[in-house]
């Protein structure tokens, strides 16, 4: 069971900030005392590089390295810790797969991803698409604001080399079944890559890429109480292997002169150069501290959270609030993002700041998902670990006051 009030003590921003209701987990979430330490010690105990030396303090740093990459590949089910790609974050890891795939799409392929999707889901996919002169297909959604997935499958076709969709919609709080939607497509044809974007998911939902059957995740630290600056691109072993990196330096070579170079395995043939190292070993301990509470616990209270907000939402506002996405809560994380009638999101935003209560207003990088609701912005709420009934009656008291201030 997660206790807010307890957790809240674990967030030294709230010892800084004790008035603070922060409902923006979905931009980024707060850090724990552990994950600060964690970095803190490295740079201050053993701030050496990694696989390199053979000191006793360059040894220490590798292997807590080596450590967090078994502890993420065990976190999401993966068969194995080469299969563990560190990145800076989600979108530096769908650039990177959307890049390595490079090769295997032509002209004439297509490549398929969903309208609720990130631009960082969006984007390197259109952009790879132009690039290959494929067709790039945009799946729209339902009225409930899930994945039509009937569409999907009549959009697969023997010339479909990737689907690429979201675990968890960052506007819509959408989850969708990644399961249920990757059988689909393995069935229709095995070799099409599936790609997840995990960020919002990652640190409230249980993945298992192995059950899952995907060939890609890509997820950011900062969303789990981990830093920013570091994430993570899971990448299935068999097809790791058979592509060729695409960013070279130091740390990626067997062997290498003017006329050839030999590249290491995966995962180090794609990760050249120094990585953010404090960030991983904070990374593992984030992960640790997601594992010390139980990612179902923390399902259970985002869902019951949810739950509470909408209801108090809608029953404090009527029909002056139009509240996105799917009213089945078995389907939908801890992310609320509505429009209030004749308040523009960023004045909402704006005066919520003003009460300390920190909510996110605009396209939230989904500008295809907006054009197809016919909106120009939403107001977003995102709940975490530390937020209670309190901070969702105090938005909604605060709200009131916005509603009576732009009547
Ligand atoms: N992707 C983050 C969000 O949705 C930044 O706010």
């Amino acid at each position: 069971m997660i206790h807010p009030e307890t957790i809240k003590k674990d967030f030294p921003i709230f010892a800084h900030h004790p008035d603070l209701i922060y409902l923006d987990s979905a931009a980024t979430a707060l850090k724990p005392q552990v994950v600060i330490d964690a970095e803190k010690e490295y740079l201050e105990q053993y701030s050496t590089n990694i696989a390199r030396g053979v000191y006793p303090l360059a040894e220490t740093a590798t292997e807590k390295c080596d450590m967090t990459r078994e502890k993420i590949a065990h976190f999401i089910g993966a068969g194995s810790a080469d299969e563990i790609i560190f990145t800076s974050g989600t979108t530096d890891g769908i650039n990177l797969v959307a890049l390595l795939l490079e090769t295997h799409v032509s002209e004439g392929d297509n490549i398929i991803t969903t309208e609720m999707e990130h631009h960082s889901n969006f984007l390197p996919w259109k952009e790879l698409a132009e690039r290959t002169k494929a067709d790039f297909r945009v799946i729209s959604l339902t009225q409930t604001g899930e994945i039509d997935i009937e569409r999907l499958k009549q959009s697969i076709d023997e010339k479909t080399k990737i689907v690429a969709f979201s675990a968890v919609s960052n506007v819509l709080g959408t989850i969708n079944p990644v399961q249920e939607i990757t059988a689909l497509i393995k069935n229709i044809n095995r070799d099409i890559m599936v790609v997840i974007d995990g960020a919002q998911a990652i640190a409230h939902n249980t993945i298992n890429v192995t059950e899952w059957d995907i060939d890609f995740l890509a997820f950011s630290g900062h969303k789990m109480f981990g830093p920013t600056g570091i994430g993570v691109l899971y990448g299935r072993k068999s097809i790791l292997n058979t592509l060729a990196p695409i960013i070279f330096g130091g740390g990626m070579v067997l062997d290498s002169c003017a006329e050839k170079t030999l590249y290491k395995e995966a995962p180090y043939r794609f990760e050249a150069g120094t990585p953010h190292i404090g960030g991983i070993i904070a990374l593992g301990m984030a992960i640790h501290y997601i594992q010390s509470l139980g990612l179902e616990n923390i399902r259970k209270h985002e869902q019951s959270l949810t739950t509470y907000a909408l209801e108090r939402l809608e029953k404090a506002f009527g029909d002056a609030i139009t509240l996105l996405g799917p009213k089945n809560i078995a389907i939908r994380g801890g992310i609320i993002s509505f429009v209030m009638a004749g308040v523009h999101p960023h004045d909402i935003a704006a005066v919520l700041g003003e009460h300390n209560i920190c909510v996110r207003a605009g396209e939230h990088c989904t500008t295809p998902l907006h054009r197809s609701l016919g909106l120009n912005a939403t107001t977003r709420i995102s709940l975490s670990i530390y937020n209670t009934e309190r901070d969702i009656d105090r938005l909604v008291d605060v709200l009131k006051e916005v509603q009576t201030m732009f009547r």
